[in-house]
């Protein structure tokens, strides 16, 4: 079918509005579904329109297609939810890996090219090459195939610094190469140097910080996309390139921004362990206070309001099923349920949303944490499920905290606080919690899926 080049530009301007309708749309619980679908609509009809306009050999492409729909597919249906990160990292690395390749094989075609086409086809290998190999190695790292702390080495900035500026310096003698010959050992150059940089800087960073990472790479992926996009000449390449590269810088941020610390920290620092071990010796003494599955009924069931706090132990336990039942059971009791989400509670940024969106819990009950926390004083029962750093009030209490200053939900202030958790031992930040002493706390210990089991079989009236 002949488009013409009018036809194609109209498509493309159309699936780029797609694209970014569709992001918007992923900024509302409500509303990502919907958003989720726009953009992949964006996806198909820019895909069908290249390949039309294309005029290549199909049957190619169709086995591709076949396959890699099967691989998602397949791969889609059987990921864990608490596995989502690492799914999504592989994705970006071969997102990147597809950047380097069809970069790849452009410059195969022309081996001279013009200075400009020199420089976004070795900008599509190096940041391709970066993103593939710093995939892998995240993907490895959550997966539990790698150890998950850093791996350091002395002089590892050094290495890293230099090899980068390698990789910088043959990109600008490739660009304004004046032989094919030479041309192509600096593109070789180049390569390897961009697969040596995604490991060397990756395996220095701990398998909890990953995810912020991930959101980097998924914003490497793009600019490699976009790179290539001005490779083969292909608008919505470039703009679908441009769009993941500042979505995911913009979600990078938000991240670090969540958790008070700078990119700068996550990629060379992570958590200063001496300053995290430092707070915990000097942490919260004092006494705790144990509730059982009973005692937390009793105080549940006089509640007008609950707000519940999901964090990390949420997903390891999977009880984001029996916590809608408990919150149903708390509404037709007449209290107010809502879920107060904090931007970085869980692994990855909306673990919280995913998890409670699959066990049908209404948007309307879902508030940010600067909703909930100027109201927090009204709060009858502030139910923790397995979180820790982010109601962590060390956040603004201490200023010596390796937390200090990363905004919380201010759980403290609640009239009553129920902490689900399975012992004593820290979150993330590896450091104490002075939430759990706190006089108007309790703790119910124990599988958080489990305790709730107990505490719906309280509400039925068929608890001991
Ligand atoms: P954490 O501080 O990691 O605490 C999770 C808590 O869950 C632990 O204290 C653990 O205590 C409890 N837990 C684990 N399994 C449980 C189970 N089966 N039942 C009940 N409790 C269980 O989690 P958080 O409060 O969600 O904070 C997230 C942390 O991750 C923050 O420090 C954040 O900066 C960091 N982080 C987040 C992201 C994103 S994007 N979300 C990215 C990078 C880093 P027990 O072992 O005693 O049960």
């Amino acid at each position: 079918m002949n488009l013409g080049p009018v036809g194609i530009n109209f498509a493309y301007v159309v699936s780029a509005a797609l694209f970014i309708f569709g992001l918007k749309m992923l900024s509302s619980p409500a509303t990502a579904r919907r958003g989720n679908l726009l953009s992949g609509l964006g996806m198909l009809l820019a895909i069908c329109v290249t390949l039309l306009a294309a005029g290549i050999a199909y049957q190619w492409v169709a086995l591709g297609i076949v396959i890699g729909s099967a691989i998602g597919l397949i791969g889609a249906y059987r990921i864990q939810m608490t596995a989502m990160p690492e799914m999504v990292a592989m994705f970006n690395g071969l997102g990147g890996l597809s950047s380097l390749l069809l970069a790849w094989s452009e410059y195969n075609q022309t081996l001279h090219p013009a200075a400009f086409i020199a420089l976004v086809t070795v900008l599509s290998v190096l940041i391709g090459g970066v993103t593939f190999t710093g995939s892998l190695v995240a993907w490895a790292k959550l997966s539990g195939r790698m150890v998950q702390k850093p791996i350091t080495f002395q002089g590892q900035h050094l290495v890293n610094g230099a090899l980068l500026a390698t990789a910088l310096l043959v990109t600008l003698v490739f660009t304004f190469s004046p032989s094919p010959a030479l041309g192509y050992l600096l593109f070789i150059l180049v390569l390897l140097v961009a697969l040596v940089i995604g490991v060397t800087s990756t395996i220095a960073i701990g398998g909890a910080d990953m995810p912020v990472v991930i959101s980097l790479l998924n914003s490497y992926s793009g600019l490699a996309a976009c790179a290539a996009g001005f490779v083969v000449s292909n608008i919505i390449l470039i703009v679908a390139g441009a769009l993941v590269g500042a979505s995911g810088i913009i979600l990078t941020r938000i991240m670090c921004k969540a958790m008070n610390r700078s990119l700068a920290n996550v990629l060379f620092y992570g958590f200063s362990k001496a300053k995290a071990k430092d707070a915990g010796d000097a942490g919260p003494k004092g006494e705790i206070r144990p509730a059982s599955a009973e005692d937390v009924f009793y105080i549940l069931e006089a509640a007008d309001s609950v707000a519940f706090v999901p964090g990390y132990g949420l997903a390891v336990a999977q009880a984001q099923h029996v916590v809608r039942e408990l919150g149903d059971l708390l509404e037709a009791n007449g209290a107010e349920v809502v879920y107060a989400i904090h931007p970085v509670a869980g692994r990855m940024p909306g673990h919280m949303n995913v998890l409670l969106a699959e066990a049908n819990v209404s948007y309307d009950q879902l508030v940010e944490m600067d909703d909930i926390n100027p109201r927090m004083d009204s709060v009858d029962v502030c139910v923790v499920i397995g979180a820790n750093d982010v109601v962590n009030p060390a956040a603004v209490h201490e200023k010596g905290s390796p937390i200090y200053g990363m905004p919380i939900i201010e759980t403290y202030r609640a009239k009553t606080v129920i902490v689900l958790k399975r012992s004593m031992s820290p979150g993330f930040a590896g450091i104490e919690n002075a939430l759990f002493y706190e006089e108007n706390t309790r703790m119910y210990f124990g599988d958080a899926k489990a305790s709730i089991q107990a505490l719906i079989a309280e509400f039925k009236g068929v608890g001991s």
